[in-house]
């Protein structure tokens, strides 16, 4: 019943706060692989979370993927009379438009009455393109913004799934396939361990910012994504992680 169900997950949220030593931990019932709805579910949670923690002026980062698209979907006017800035963590990395970061702060804006900002920069970028850009005013005024954000939001997924719905180069598949990848974030990609064996070189958060942002929040669900969760945990600086019960499941049978 209702009650037993929510006196499980609460057990669930101390297993899993033990098991990848963070505080903070919402799950919500369900699996997001098999209904999407779920994924609604864990919008709402985030919803919720970011009103409890967020003040009248802040900068909200936020990166791509089919989660962050859900919590878009059901965003809400967060408080009165205030002024978010909500911009892109990273610029392209290969999503459909539908689930790029600038898709994705453009609704988050509209829903909460606050403003955006777009990243337009193609991805992967050589080093030298990597430099010109982001000494272009409006690129870096954006950057700053960026690597300013009080609250970064952020989604993890697994890392051969990921190098395939960006169309990766079969060279690089290859690589992350040798290198055993597991997960991807930020366009990072990470080992078992929790190591980065590739990065995509683009414009926006590098990992290294995350210790200077005050809110981290990592929404990830499925049972799909419990290997791919406990990887980035390995090494992820995150304030809160907010699941569903499968991916919660699964993440306890990892090592
Ligand atoms: O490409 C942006 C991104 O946030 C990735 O960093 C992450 O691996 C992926 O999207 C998650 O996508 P989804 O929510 O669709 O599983």
């Amino acid at each position: 019943d209702f009650m037993s169900e929510i006196m499980g997950l609460s057990v669930l949220e101390k297993q899993i706060k033990d098991k990848l030593q963070i505080s903070n931990v919402i799950i919500v019932p369900g699996n997001s692989d098999k209904h999407e709805w779920v994924k609604q579910e864990l919008g709402k949670a985030c919803v919720g979370y970011l009103k409890q923690i967020v003040k009248s002026e802040i900068t909200i980062a936020v990166t791509g993927g089919t989660t962050m698209a859900a919590v878009a979907d059901v965003m809400t006017p967060l408080e009165k009379d205030s002024n978010y800035l909500f911009v892109p963590a990273r610029g392209g990395i290969g999503e459909k438009v539908e689930n790029q970061a600038n898709t994705i702060v453009s609704e988050m804006a509209r829903k909460t009455n606050g403003e955006y900002r777009l990243l337009y920069v193609p991805d992967p970028l050589s080093e030298s393109t990597y430099q010109t850009i982001i000494n272009e005013p409006s690129v870096n005024e954006t950057l700053q913004q960026i690597k300013s954000a009080d609250v970064v939001m952020h989604g993890i997924g697994d890392a051969i799934k990921m190098a395939e719905r960006r169309k990766t180069s079969e060279s690089l598949l290859q690589e992350l396939k040798e290198k055993n990848a597991v997960s991807e974030a930020f366009g990072y990609y990470f080992n078992e361990y929790g190591s980065v064996v590739h990065k995509v070189r683009t414009v926006g958060i590098h990992l290294e910012d995350l210790v200077n942002i005050n809110h981290v929040i990592t929404i990830a669900g499925g049972t799909s994504k419990g290997q791919a969760i406990a990887s980035y945990f390995k090494q992820g600086k995150t304030d809160v992680l907010i699941t569903d019960e499968a991916a919660a499941k699964q993440l306890l049978r990892e090592t």
